[in-house]
């Protein structure tokens, strides 16, 4: 062969690797509403930044008539590449090729850049679309999973882990995304369960959907498992990008700073108005959010599920933030199970990657209720005092209103080591809430009075104005400042910069034991 017929080889063997499973099974995709596995990386990544790794390896299974069916790439497509002009690695499951399903050397392609990821420090972005194990391949394909799950592990708060769900994930293969920080998934096209309906029909006899059972919705609203539904491949990899834009590298780099048009000393006379008079009555914990944030943008993360608790990302001055916030026009901003398990894991997720920690409190405590207990409320609220007592990012809280009972405690407090504590004026800190404390300290007085709500009423007005306050509370030091709602931008910005070189050390321990 001379030089020129090897340069053609060359040639032939890449444009065979690049139609994947083939012109029909292509089509039959887009018919779906789904794009390629390289149309998704093309889309994502910068322009011509992508460089493929491992474009001809092929399975090395002699089962099953295997040996006569041996496409390059072998059903997924690796490498590295930028986004934003930054480095990141990345998969790309082909469903063109034997559905996109796991053989050996298609998990040891995925390995490969996992690898290189962790080694280099940059982020791994994995493209989900695939029928699980190579059936054909058996036990060698889920060996490749458990070499894939123990790298998301090793990654785990090393680099940042993206997972986006765009067609089936079924089995155990859903363990790799789970164990990723964030899975955003594609409305219609996707899903993911452990077991599929005719198994669950099987076993249960229950009737149900794939959609139904684990489909986008399903969760990000029920499950809690995925962070972000999207309505398209290209809206899903926009998330990333956006998502991207938010995070370091890596754990050892400083989330990127995106210099600031927006004033820093802008204050927002609204906000004076936000909280309403009567104490009982529910506002918008986001449209403070959004007043304090640069630009009002706040990217709200896993909106549909447990909303009566909020997280997101967003800038102060330029620097990304994380925000926790109650919401009180949910379960009136209570702390539940899905709530604390929502907070806790983004709490830590900011601390993994440097991401301050801006928790907005109006909480008038944990819900009660038979089913919150049974279901473990003890375990899951125990999470959220762990994920803040051990995070060592900047933490500044904003109390607005009730911050009542363990719930004060919990929600980013003094004790619990939160750096900079605020109030407003409007805040009401007490061991509970003013109608409970009459009604257990002052039983006796209310029932033997001539005027039993007569008396309860005046006891109630005077437990609000002398205990339901900020003042005994900063009376103590448990609260740094009162402050003006409409400063809260300010202040917020004036403690985040004077805590930017913040360093705390945590006790030597192999690592602690969060009651998971
Ligand atoms: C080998 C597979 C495959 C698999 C699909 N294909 N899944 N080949 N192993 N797991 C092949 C099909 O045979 C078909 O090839 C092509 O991919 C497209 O599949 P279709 O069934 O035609 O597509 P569609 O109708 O869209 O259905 C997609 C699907 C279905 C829902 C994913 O294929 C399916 O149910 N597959 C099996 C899923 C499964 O049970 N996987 C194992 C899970 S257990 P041809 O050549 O005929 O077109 C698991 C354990 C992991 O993953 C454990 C980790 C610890």
């Amino acid at each position: 062969m001379d030089i020129d017929e090897k340069i053609s080889e060359l040639e032939k063997r890449n444009l065979e690797a690049e139609q994947g499973g083939g012109p029909r099974r292509i089509e039959e995709q887009h018919a779906k509403g789904k794009m390629t596995a390289r149309e998704r990386i093309h889309y994502l990544l910068d322009e011509g930044s992508f460089q493929e790794i491992d474009k001809f390896v092929v399975h090395r299974c002699h089962d099953f008539g295997m040996q006569k069916k041996k496409i390059p790439g072998d059903g997924v497509v690796t490498g590295y590449g930028t986004v934003g002009g930054r480095r990141i690695f990345i998969f790309s499951q082909d469903f063109t090729v034997f559905g996109g399903s796991l053989s050996g050397p298609f998990g040891e392609k995925v390995c490969k850049i996992m690898d290189l990821a962790i080694k280099v420090g940059a982020p791994i972005i994995g493209l989900n679309d695939s029928g699980g194990a190579r059936i054909q391949e058996g036990i060698v394909s889920l060996g490749s999973y458990g070499e894939i799950f123990r790298r998301n592990v090793k990654a785990s708060g090393v680099v940042p882990q993206i997972s986006v769900i765009m067609g089936p994930c079924a089995g155990g293969a859903v363990y790799s995304p789970a164990l990723t920080d964030f899975i955003i998934m594609v409305k219609d096209t996707s899903n993911m369960f452990i077991t599929g309906p005719q198994v669950i029909k099987a076993v249960t006899s229950e009737d149900v959907t794939p959609e139904e059972l684990g489909g986008a919705m399903t969760h990000n609203a029920k499950s809690g498992v995925a962070q972000f539904a999207e309505d398209s491949d290209k809206a899903a990899l926009d998330r990333v990008r956006e998502l991207l834009g938010y995070l370091p590298q890596n754990f050892r780099e400083l989330p990127p700073f995106v210099a600031s048009t927006d004033d820093r000393g802008r204050t927002d006379k609204s906000l004076n108005r936000v909280i309403p008079e009567n104490p009982k009555l529910p506002y918008d914990m986001k449209d403070i959010i959004h007043s304090v944030l640069d630009n009002n943008h706040f990217l709200e993360i896993q909106e549909h599920f447990a909303r009566n608790l909020i997280i997101g990302f967003g800038r102060l001055n330029g620097h990304a933030v994380g925000i926790v916030a109650n919401q009180p026009r949910f379960l009136a901003g209570c702390l539940d199970i899905n709530a604390s398990m929502k907070a806790s894991r983004f709490v830590r997720m900011c601390d993994c990657f440097n991401i301050p920690l801006v928790t907005f409190v109006d909480v008038p405590g944990f819900l009660p209720g038979v089913n919150q207990e049974h279901g473990g409320i003890i375990k899951h609220g125990s999470k959220v005092i762990f994920a803040y007592c051990e995070a060592t990012v900047p933490k500044i809280t904003v109390i607005t209103r009730k911050a009542y009972g363990g719930a004060y405690d919990v929600m980013s407090s003094k004790h619990h080591g939160s750096d900079i504590n605020y109030a407003y004026p409007t805040a009401e800190i007490a061991v509970m809430g003013p109608e409970g404390a009459v009604n257990i300290i002052f039983r006796k007085d209310i029932d033997s009075s001539q005027d039993p709500e007569a008396t309860r009423e005046k006891l109630v007005k005077e437990y609000r104005n002398n205990f339901a306050s900020p003042f005994k509370a900063a009376e103590l030091g448990y609260i740094d400042q009162v402050i003006y709602p409409e400063h809260t931008r300010p202040h917020l910005i004036h403690a985040l910069m004077m805590l930017k070189d913040k360093r705390e050390a945590l006790t030597e321990r192999k690592h602690g034991n969060i009651p998971l």
